[in-house]
């Protein structure tokens, strides 16, 4: 298939911004992807595209019972202008498992490697390249098809969007602050915790915003059956480090599987250090914190990077 390109005229180009004050997830670039797809006919018309608003119909499918998807992940300009991408194969696999998990179709992964590769081209000059900055890149699928019936949608469209970012805490890099939340969960094993769609994102508003209330930058969440073994903050996979074993929460099915986590997993390793990935109750860490043995808490994901944790 061929990617059709129409490029921003003058008057659509975008005021890039300033790199040393970058924050996350507000400024877009002068283009974006599209492609669309119909069932019988398969995906169909990839196209990069000045950037601006899409035309859906209100009885959209997405709209009404959340068929949408998304990934993240990061380009990255080195000093000899060179430009790379974070391990994208695992991001387009995530894609992939999560459309299918929604009943939404698959991407062919090299084709639209190839068609986010020829995108972040287009916009290559938006990638910044001063320290803890990076091009974060954000494919989404929504369920276009104009039906009130509940089941999967005949129409999606696929699109990315590029956004030039700093850091996704207000922290920066410093120590962030994590309420553990009894009380609301984020997923339970069956459900779609280990699919990157938004509805677990709106699922978790309302307990971030009552974390904010009490000072917390992040939730991080129980899971669903107990209230007590660790699973995840949203944002970020968590990692603590006790005696000398540094624990993961492992991916049982209501876990976003990260792709920094496990990246992290294979560098400790690598590493000669212990690293497990299984259940760590909130009480385990209390009581590690109490006699001395946590070491450290951090956090792991595409936007968070690697984010200390400083309280919680
Ligand atoms: C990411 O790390 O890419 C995420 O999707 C987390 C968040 C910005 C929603």
């Amino acid at each position: 298939m061929e990617i059709r390109t129409i490029k921003a005229d003058s008057g659509q180009l975008r005021p890039k911004p300033d790199q040393s004050n970058l924050a996350f997830g507000d400024i877009f670039t002068d283009h974006m992807f599209m492609m669309d797809y119909e069932t019988g006919k398969g995906w169909f018309d990839p196209r990069i595209v000045p950037y601006g608003d899409f035309c859906i119909d209100p009885a959209a499918m997405a709209i009404h019972y959340g068929q949408e998807i998304f990934e993240g992940l990061k380009a990255y300009r080195s000093k000899d202008d060179h430009i790379y991408l974070f391990r994208p194969e695992e991001n387009l696999k995530r894609f992939n498992r999560s459309a299918s998990r929604l009943c939404m179709p698959n991407v062919d992964i090299g084709f639209f490697l190839e068609c986010m590769k020829q995108f972040i081209r287009t916009d290559k000059d938006w990638i910044p390249q001063n320290d803890g900055t990076s091009l974060y890149i954000r494919p989404a699928m929504i369920a276009t098809e104009a039906h009130l019936g509940v089941r999967p949608s005949n129409k999606y469209l696929c699109f990315i969007i590029l956004c030039p970012v700093g850091a996704y805490y207000k922290e920066g890099l410093d120590p962030v602050t994590i309420y553990v939340e009894d009380k609301y969960v984020r997923a339970s094993i069956g459900g779609t915790g280990e699919a990157k769609v938004a509805g677990n994102y709106a699922a978790s508003l309302l307990a971030a915003e009552k974390a904010k209330e009490k000072g917390f930058t992040q939730v991080l969440w129980l899971d669903a059956a107990e209230r007590k073994y660790i699973e995840e903050v949203g944002t970020m996979n968590m990692f603590f480090v006790i005696d000398d074993e540094v624990v993961a929460a492992p991916l049982t099915g209501s876990v976003l599987p990260g792709i920094t986590r496990d990246s992290v997993i294979q560098l400790v390793k690598d590493w000669g250090i212990k690293v497990s990935e299984r259940s760590l109750s909130i009480d385990e860490v209390i009581n590690a914190a109490e006699n001395g043995s946590l070491k450290e808490a951090f956090g792991t994901g595409t936007a968070a990077v690697i984010s200390p944790v400083g309280q919680m």
